[in-house]
């Protein structure tokens, strides 16, 4: 930084955090052409792909939450000041720098990313070392349901945004890590499954849930139990 340079007022206005979400943007361009690619390869298959597939299948699509789903995940970890937050599903790691981002800015937390394939857990560490945000960042490799099984202390912030099919699953899993008042961010609300959106806007399971008019549609789940 220069002398004359004011430092960023947050660090979604820092320039090196800005350059990495930009360049998961520009790859994010070519998302349609991949996905397409991998629906037209499983078509001929006699079986659905595993999550482990469909991943290989979506190895070159970044899949990033939209930028203001990106801020409003900001926005929410400067409110709540978590201690830990949790992601299923990392991929490029655009959601995971926005709340790292935050993270650093609150001055304290962890947010612990989980993605099956290898190779794009390993440009979402490079992504946040480019960012300056690794120390606030832990991405876990494999299947979040075993990833995530093992964790420091209770969760405050979940974002789900992997394979919509496997949101409840994972939900399942991590519901007595939730705190009372954590905060779960499902992603991609046209997408998902009608048990998952039952389970949370159900007067049963211990959810104060709603949508949200952000991207292309967010659903807000307060743990009330
Ligand atoms: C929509 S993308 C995530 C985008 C990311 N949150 C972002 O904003 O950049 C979904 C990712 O979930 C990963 N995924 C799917 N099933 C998974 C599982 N069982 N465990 C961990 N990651 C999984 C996929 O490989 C894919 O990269």
């Amino acid at each position: 930084m220069s002398a004359h340079t004011a430092p960023a007022p947050h660090s979604l206005a820092d320039p090196a955090v800005g350059a990495v979400l930009a360049d998961i943007a520009a790859s994010a361009e070519h998302d349609e052409d991949v996905v397409r690619q991998a629906y037209a390869t499983a078509a001929g298959w006699a079986e659905q792909p595993t999550p482990l597939q469909a991943a290989e299948l979506c190895a070159r699509a970044a899949l990033p939450v939209a930028p203001e789903v990106g801020r409003f995940l900001y926005q929410l970890v400067r409110a709540v000041r978590p201690a830990l937050v949790v992601e299923f599903g990392t991929s490029f790691g655009a959601s995971t720098v926005h709340l790292a981002a935050a993270l650093r800015d609150n001055g304290t937390g962890l947010v612990i990313g989980s993605e099956l394939h290898p190779g794009k857990a390993a440009r979402a560490r490079a992504n946040l070392e480019r960012a300056g945000l690794a120390e606030y960042a832990e991405i876990r490799v494999g299947d979040a349901l075993e990833q995530l099984a093992d964790l420091p202390g209770p969760i405050d912030v979940l974002l789900l945004d992997g394979w919509k099919e496997l949101y409840l699953p994972v939900l399942r899993t991590l519901e007595p890590a939730l705190r009372d008042g954590a905060a779960v961010v499902s992603d991609n609300l046209p997408m998902l499954p009608p048990e998952f959106l039952e389970h949370v806007r159900g007067s049963a399971a211990g959810y104060l849930s709603q949508p949200l008019a952000l991207g292309e549609g967010v659903e807000l789940s307060l743990r009330t139990a």
